[in-house]
């Protein structure tokens, strides 16, 4: 007989029931359980439970554990320490109806050992890739006593000057939905959660990506079309992949704030989409609504939150304060407060809690006495997730790979920063373990063949420098050379008269690309555009590595480079990743997740865009169609963009036949060839267009696609099954239809250049 998962959980405790207070008879019913509970809990208990609190200047800890005892705290976050988890939930065991804590923490791209940001990993198209990073991160914030994560973040991201566009996953609904299901099983696994997993709550529903302007935190405006064909489909695919919970979105849609948002929170995601989880309002969201100006003060503010199903409020005391009253009142019932006490129960108990509180927790004689403790990283999975989320931009002359008997000069400001390594978000990863390009390259090669001068600072705006040190860093991260621009450069170049070949690893401080890091400009710093200059003029083969945390604006760069390599942030093991890809010890595979932009006057560049009346066609007059005049129309890299050491070559595409029937099927077949010398990975890509239907429809949408290795003159047919799900759209009224008519099928190794055939849906 298989063993229930709860009995597995509780498996090696001495008296697991001893934990729960109510009917342990009822403790393998969840439904029963919870409501049993609820029954027994006074009003206080369970405003209790509503509150989510940070884990610092908030509260002193002495203060929170009787706060806890008291009832009054349902769960924190940012403590990823088990002793003083272990602290609080023996406080939660003395109150009186002894209900667990649970810990939350913001595990984005790992934990100890961090993987490369959001964009990179998108840029893997590796599903197995991700999930081993998120499944790894799990391992170790579950080993830190965390119950849940703050994560997927899968807000579709369609303009670069948003800061947070380096956390998610890019601007396309299919690839990100894709993510959203492989990071709920990597994280999360199955329900209840296992102990060496954590619960997911995929963020930031809904729509955070559309802030006007790029601008964070600013309104948004859109309509449903677009929502639902675009920017919902990912949230779903967490939430149907079991995603335990959801984070409220900060921002505003359609006038009103995600968090007090009836049609979003109740008619959409309670039931439409049927969601059983737990909601949580982003950091100190429910506030806010009085300053988005739909409360007038605390009171009312959480009148709305909680009647709209918010059940845990971040960081702020306002369900606390302003609920008993509420409720004394009537203007709040039981009925609503119950709802959000037993989606919070529920998670709880979803997570194995009740079962046993100290799940993750574990006795104190197993606590790592070095939280940081190589022993409890996972380099080999970090370094190999690195390399494949690297894409190679350019490579004039195919300058890359470097031979490993080359002297390399490596410059920038970027070549020897730990910390920029990470990333933003980077959880509880210590830069001290982190790997630089530096690192990477004298581990590689030996450091008497690398030559290395810093060139420039991040920037030399003072400005900046003061906003990014400002941001929540427990301690200044961008630390400024005090010599001169011009020595700085002088040392540079010095540096590559005495080399081979110039590693120039140039881009973002990780801070620029974060939350509130929004940017006007899309170009790398003046003070290293000078330093590139300076170095062009050497003559010496230039090779740009660059980490930012989304597009930039490399145009420029573009023609005075020899070879590009987008790198984003690599994590713990990123000089080791580079380094295995500048020589050739990984050949790239990596391909965008979004669109490159020429300018930032040119965003928005997402491929997936509308058709137009008047469309800017190639070769062309360019009068009056849609363009902007004083550049070339089009991304500088498209989206699914990405070279290789080798070269693949795709034959035209073969149809199972030219028409489909209703609830039929077809297969389309494109045989890919490696046509070099150098095994590789590349990425094939399915995109359906419709050529005529009752909306309007985008050029083209990406609707599958797969990864595979291929050795040198080595070939394989890839196929791609299409069924009517792939030809479903939104139309005006909302219904989710495939309309009869003529597809195009195109294939391609990025959204560009592809090979096309029709059919016709019957
Ligand atoms: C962010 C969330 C994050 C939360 C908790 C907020 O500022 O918007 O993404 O999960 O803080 O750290």
């Amino acid at each position: 007989m298989k063993m229930s998962p709860w009995l597995v959980l509780v498996a090696g405790l001495a008296s697991p029931l001893a934990f729960a207070q109510p009917q342990p008879a009822l403790l393998n019913d969840k439904g029963a359980f919870v409501a049993d509970m609820v029954g027994k809990m006074t009003l206080d208990e369970k405003i209790g439970q509503l509150r989510l609190i940070s884990i610092g200047p908030e509260m002193p800890i002495a203060q929170l554990a009787e706060e806890i005892k008291a009832g009054r705290v349902g769960g924190t976050f940012n403590s990823v320490n088990r002793p003083h988890n272990r602290l609080l939930q023996n406080a939660a065991m003395q109150g009186r109806m002894k209900i667990p804590m649970f810990f939350a923490y913001d595990v984005i791209h790992g934990h100890r050992t961090t993987f490369p940001i959001g964009l990179g990993l998108a840029s893997s198209w590796d599903m197995g890739a991700i999930q081993l990073m998120a499944s790894t991160a799990a391992k170790e914030a579950a080993g830190d006593s965390v119950d849940m994560t703050f994560a997927p973040m899968v807000d579709i991201a369609r303009d670069p000057r948003w800061g947070r566009t380096s956390e998610g996953f890019g601007e396309d609904p299919h690839l990100v939905s894709e993510i959203a299901r492989a990071t709920v099983k990597g994280f999360q696994g199955s329900l209840p959660v296992p102990a060496d997993r954590i619960m997911t709550s995929v963020k930031h529903f809904a729509l955070y990506g559309a802030v006007e302007g790029g601008r964070d935190y600013n309104t948004v405006d859109m309509s449903p079309m677009r929502m639902y064909q675009d920017y919902l489909p990912p949230y779903r695919a967490a939430i149907d992949a079991g995603a335990g919970g959801v984070m409220v979105a900060l921002n505003s849609i359609n006038g009103v704030p995600a968090t007090s948002n009836t049609w979003l929170m109740q008619d959409l995601l309670r039931k439409d989409w049927g969601f059983k989880g737990v909601t949580v309002s982003d950091h100190g969201a429910i506030v806010e609504l009085m300053r988005h100006g739909v409360a007038k003060d605390e009171r009312e503010a959480a009148k709305l939150a909680i009647k709209n199903g918010i059940d845990l409020s971040m960081a702020d005391s306002v369900y606390l304060n302003e609920l008993p009253g509420l409720v004394k009142s009537g203007e709040v019932e039981m009925r609503e407060i119950d709802n959000a006490v037993r989606e919070v129960l529920g998670a709880k108990y979803d997570m194995g809690l009740f079962h046993n509180p100290f799940l993750r927790i574990g006795v104190a004689q197993d606590d790592p006495p070095d939280l940081d403790a190589e022993s409890r990283l996972h380099r080999p999975a970090a370094r190999d997730v690195a390399r494949k989320s690297i894409v190679l931009l350019e490579n004039r002359n195919s300058t890359l790979p470097l031979a490993k008997s080359k002297r390399v000069a490596l410059v920038g400001p970027l070549a020897d920063a730990p910390i920029d390594m990470l990333g933003s978000w980077s959880a509880a990863g210590n830069s001290k373990n982190a790997v630089t390009l530096r690192a990477g390259l004298s581990a590689a090669v030996g450091q008497d063949r690398v030559v290395y001068a810093r060139g420039a600072n991040i920037t030399n705006d003072e400005g900046i420098v003061k906003y990014l040190n400002f941001l929540n860093w427990d301690t200044p991260e961008v630390t400024q050379d005090k010599r001169t621009p011009a020595a700085m450069i002088e040392e540079a170049v010095a540096a590559a008269r005495q080399s081979d070949v110039i590693v120039a690893a140039l881009g973002e401080a990780r801070g620029m690309s974060h939350e509130s890091s929004s940017r006007t400009s899309l170009d790398l710093p003046q003070s290293q555009r000078d330093l590139i200059t300076a170095l062009k003029a050497t003559g010496k083969p230039l090779v740009l590595v660059l980490m930012n945390g989304r597009p930039l604006a490399l145009q420029r760069e573009q023609q005075e480079a020899d070879a590009i390599l987008e790198t984003w942030y690599t994590g713990t093991e990123g000089g080791h990743a580079i380094a295995d890809v500048l020589f050739g010890d990984y050949n790239p595979s990596g391909k965008l997740p979004i669109s490159f932009p020429r300018s930032v006057g040119q965003i928005p560049t997402y491929y997936n865009h509308a058709r137009l009346g008047r469309p800017f066609t190639e070769g062309k007059p360019g009068n009056y169609t849609s363009q902007y005049f004083e550049e070339v129309t089009g991304p500088l890299y498209p989206f699914g963009y990405g070279l290789s050491y080798t070269d693949f070559a795709l034959s035209d595409v073969a149809l199972s036949g030219a028409s489909m029937t209703r609830g039929g099927k077809l297969e389309a077949a494109i045989t890919v060839k490696n046509m070099g010398q150098r095994a590789g990975e590349t990425v094939v890509q399915l995109y359906i267009q419709d050529v005529a239907a009752s909306v309007v429809r985008p050029v083209k949408e990406l609707k599958d696609f797969r990864k595979l290795m291929l050795k040198p003159g080595e070939e394989q047919v890839v196929r791609f099954a299409i069924d009517e799900s792939k030809l479903k759209f939104f139309n005006a009224q909302l219904q989710n239809v495939a309309e009869a008519g003529t597809f195009n099928v195109q294939i391609g190794l990025d959204s560009q250049a592809v090979k096309q055939k029709s059919f016709d849906l019957q």
